[in-house]
């Protein structure tokens, strides 16, 4: 019966990766018989698919659940059930219904598959369920999750290739939010392609936190498969025109994976390389596991085996104890490399990190003017170089 369908409303923030994991949940809640809508107004349940990387970013949360809560309370209609998923429920655990009296339900990255259950019960229960929080920690999603077949892109999927992450850069909270790293297994993958193709879909792109660092899952393999052979692999795939991946580690970028990139015709000539900064010394404080020497090469490495590569970037800048020096030497980086496109950050402090046991120490006032300089030069090189082709 159409009209009896409960209407959810999902909004997402953050990264590529929770994008994926919202279409992940949208298809499981209409399988279970809900209705998807753009509309918040008519919603009866929102889900707001929530990223927690930076401050900024769960703060919009809070803002958005403060506006959703006030629009119920002044319709005429019962007040929608409100749900924070992903890694915020991860990060602030039960603590989140302290922090917000809205919230109804919370389910970390991991449980994903479990929100179809947890919704129809609220439903039934009118909302009056126990206020409770699903996590689990780093537990593999079932594998079936994946093979839902529901993109948002008529022609784009993208597909996950691992999750979380075991790098432990000192200022990101990711692995303690999507848990350690876990591979999905290629066969699996390839699978999941092909079903996309048979869907009209055209074009991928991989995720995963650190896809250069990919092995295949599955134990006892003699061979087991890298990344550089996962790219051969979605290559080979009839039907596919072009691929892509996102996010790479320079501890895992190499001179091969680039040769990789050159040959492989449908694989896009892009690669994102967080370099995060250019001073030895706090790139050893972020516990990135790289000098700015090493960076360099593998950039000038990049650019002379791939051709018309695109290499892009992120920056934090403020990071405790960055001095004018330190940063001097990114704003140098930054003038030396010449990438395409940078994304740039102001530090915020995260929980469980081992940056967060540093004062955070640079002010606001020298963060932002930080920002200013290394993103105005960013601009002005980003204009030259598409000028250039
Ligand atoms: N403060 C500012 N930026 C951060 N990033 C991750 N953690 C933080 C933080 N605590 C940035 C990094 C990363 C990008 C996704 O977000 O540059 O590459
Ligand atoms: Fe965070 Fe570092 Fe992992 Fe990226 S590689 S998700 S910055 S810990």
């Amino acid at each position: 019966m159409k009209e009896d369908k409960k209407k959810v409303f999902i909004r997402t923030m953050g990264c590529q990766m929770n994008v994926r994991d919202s279409e992940v949940i949208g298809w499981l809640l209409h399988k279970a018989g809900f209705k998807l809508t753009d509309n918040p107004d008519k919603a009866d349940v929102i889900i707001l698919n929530t990223c927690s990387v930076r401050q900024h970013a769960e703060d919009k949360v809070w803002s958005e659940v403060g506006r959703f809560k006030k629009q119920g309370l002044s319709s005429k209609r019962a007040a929608p059930i409100i749900g924070i998923v992903g890694c915020m429920a991860q990060n602030y655990k039960e603590h989140i219904f302290e922090k917000s009296q809205s919230v109804n339900f919370a389910v970390g990255p991991q449980d994903i598959d479990k929100i179809p259950d947890i919704v129809n019960t609220l439903v039934k229960d009118k909302g009056l369920f126990e206020r409770k929080i699903w996590e689990t920690d780093g537990l593999i999603r079932p594998e079936e999750v994946y093979h839902t077949g529901f993109y948002e892109d008529k022609d784009h999927a993208y597909v996950v290739i691992s999750e979380g992450c075991e790098n432990f850069c000192s200022y990101c909270v990711v692995p303690f939010v999507r848990g350690k790293l876990r591979h999905r297994g290629h066969k699996e993958i390839i699978k999941e392609i092909k079903n996309a193709i048979k869907k009209g879909i055209t074009r991928i792109t991989l995720l995963g936190q650190n896809v250069n660092a990919y092995q295949s899952a599955i134990a006892g393999r003699k061979a087991p498969a890298g990344f550089i052979e996962l790219l051969k692999m979605v290559n080979a795939i009839k039907g596919l025109k072009e691929f892509s991946f996102v996010t790479s580690h320079p501890k895992d970028a190499s001179v091969s994976l680039f040769k990789a990139m050159n040959e492989l015709g449908k694989l896009k000539k892009y690669l994102h390389l967080p370099v995060q900064s250019g001073s030895t010394r706090i790139l050893k404080l972020m516990n990135r596991n790289y000098k700015p020497e090493t960076y360099l090469q593998l950039a000038e490495d990049y650019r002379k085996i791939v051709k018309n590569g695109v290499l892009t970037t992120d920056i934090i800048v403020g990071f405790p104890t960055e001095t004018n020096e330190d940063f001097q030497e990114t704003y140098d980086l930054v003038k030396k490399v010449r990438f395409n496109a940078a994304f740039i950050f102001k530090y915020s402090v995260r929980p469980h990190t081992e940056a967060s046991k540093l004062v955070d120490d640079v002010p606001k006032e020298v963060k932002q003017r930080r920002h200013g300089l290394v993103l105005e030069l960013q601009k002005k090189i980003s204009r030259e170089k598409s000028n250039e082709k």
